[in-house]
């Protein structure tokens, strides 16, 4: 029996082939680093990461490809970022939705440096009203960050009219991304953006070590480098570098990464975004409606219209702790959920189901068929 991979929103599976090979071909062919040398091989490293920074700036509309800047996973993007801006005395607003991501790294800098913070809780549809967010600002409002979409009930954040409350007094607007980037379209320049985090190896279905973060043209003059060290460039002098992407990009890359996380943004260019939405927004829908009216399944899945919600579902089974079920279905059917907080510890307080265990998380790819969610929901019927 092959299994059945639903967990896409922690990190996407299968990736494309020509993400294997590119990372193959880096390390029998090349395998030299990025950025440090002028051999033939060190020339082709360096045009493949050029490429793949235009590739991220044109998916996202940013203004040019230095804009964007390489990490190693969502999470350093959203350090980067937030260690980078914040000073003592400093306010941030965010939502109780954020991942540990976001929550962490703030309440390390509301115990180190002294900033405040405000979290804004979600209404009954798992929406975050943008007015709250308004009355939440103070004068030394410095920060607003907010995800895109939640990374357990998957309904999308109004990161617009949030993002034009942080500009009216202008604070920094700090989108996280991670359940978005690839599954949902994404134009920084269209939108109140100043800073927006993602993985490469989730939606983006680039390979596990790579992270991006775009900066909005000037917002470098105000976030101070996160990590400094060789750059490969102006080596002579003792300070990290100002010009972008330099500042932000310390040590050597995650180069067969970027090899692979370019060979996706290819493959992410040939296909329709819109289109693998509606694919998996009709995967949520079948799943949805299978469990339909079953007495033992809870889903958590809000009643909104689809530019509303991205592939991800969760729900509980009664009498049934999450992680046994996932287990189970792992052990007997060769199903892979995900089960537990997903590190949304908020997320849970509002569900209700913080105290017992969070909930069985399905999460959708490109490749994911109506055949393996057929699969999920006979299995469901057992219990
Ligand atoms: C909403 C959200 N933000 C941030 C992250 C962190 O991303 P990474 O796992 O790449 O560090 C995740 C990962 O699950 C997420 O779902």
């Amino acid at each position: 029996m092959q299994r059945c991979y639903f967990d896409n929103a922690a990190t996407s599976w299968p990736k494309p082939e020509g993400v294997l090979a590119a990372m193959d071909r880096y390390h029998r062919e090349l395998g030299v680093a990025a950025g440090r040398g002028a051999t033939r091989a060190a020339s082709e490293v360096d045009a493949t990461i050029a490429r793949c920074r235009q590739r991220t700036a044109r998916l996202f509309n940013a203004e040019s490809s230095d804009r964007i800047i390489f990490t190693f996973n969502g999470t350093d993007s959203l350090n980067v970022a937030i260690h980078g801006c914040l000073k003592p005395g400093d306010h941030v607003i965010a939502s109780t939705l954020e991942h540990n991501s976001v929550l962490r790294p703030l309440s390390e800098l509301r115990q180190r440096i002294g900033i405040e913070t405000t979290l804004i809780e979600p209404e009954a549809d798992g929406r975050v009203e943008p007015a709250k967010f308004r009355d939440a600002l103070r004068p030394n409002t410095k920060l607003i960050a907010l995800l895109h979409a939640s990374n357990v009930t998957g309904v999308v954040q109004p990161i617009d009219d949030v993002g034009t409350i942080a500009r009216d007094v202008g604070a920094f607007m700090l989108v996280d991304s991670a359940q978005t980037a690839g599954h949902l379209p994404i134009d920084v320049r269209g939108s109140p953006i100043d800073m927006l985090a993602c993985p490469g190896h989730k939606g983006l279905l680039g390979p596990l070590g790579t992270g991006l973060l775009y900066l909005r043209p000037g917002i470098e003059r105000r976030v101070a480098s996160f990590r400094q060290g060789g750059t490969g460039s102006l080596s002579e002098d003792d300070r990290q570098p100002d010009r972008l992407p330099d500042k932000y990009e310390s040590g050597n890359h995650n180069t067969p990464g970027l090899f692979g996380l370019e060979a996706a943004l290819d493959w992410l260019e040939q296909h329709s975004i819109a289109e693998r939405h509606a694919h998996e927004l009709s995967l949520r829908r079948h799943l949805i409606d299978g469990i339909g009216s079953s007495k033992s399944v809870r889903l958590f899945a809000a009643d909104l219209p689809d530019e509303l919600v991205a592939g991800v579902v969760s729900f509980v089974v009664d009498g049934f702790d999450p992680q046994e079920i996932a287990a189970i279905l792992d052990q007997d059917f060769q199903i892979q959920v995900r089960a537990g907080l997903h590190c949304a510890p908020g997320v849970h307080r509002s569900l209700g189901t913080l105290a017992s265990g969070g909930t069985i998380r399905v999460s959708f790819g490109p490749t994911t068929t109506v055949e393996e969610v057929d699969r999920l929901l006979d299995a469901l019927r057992q219990f």
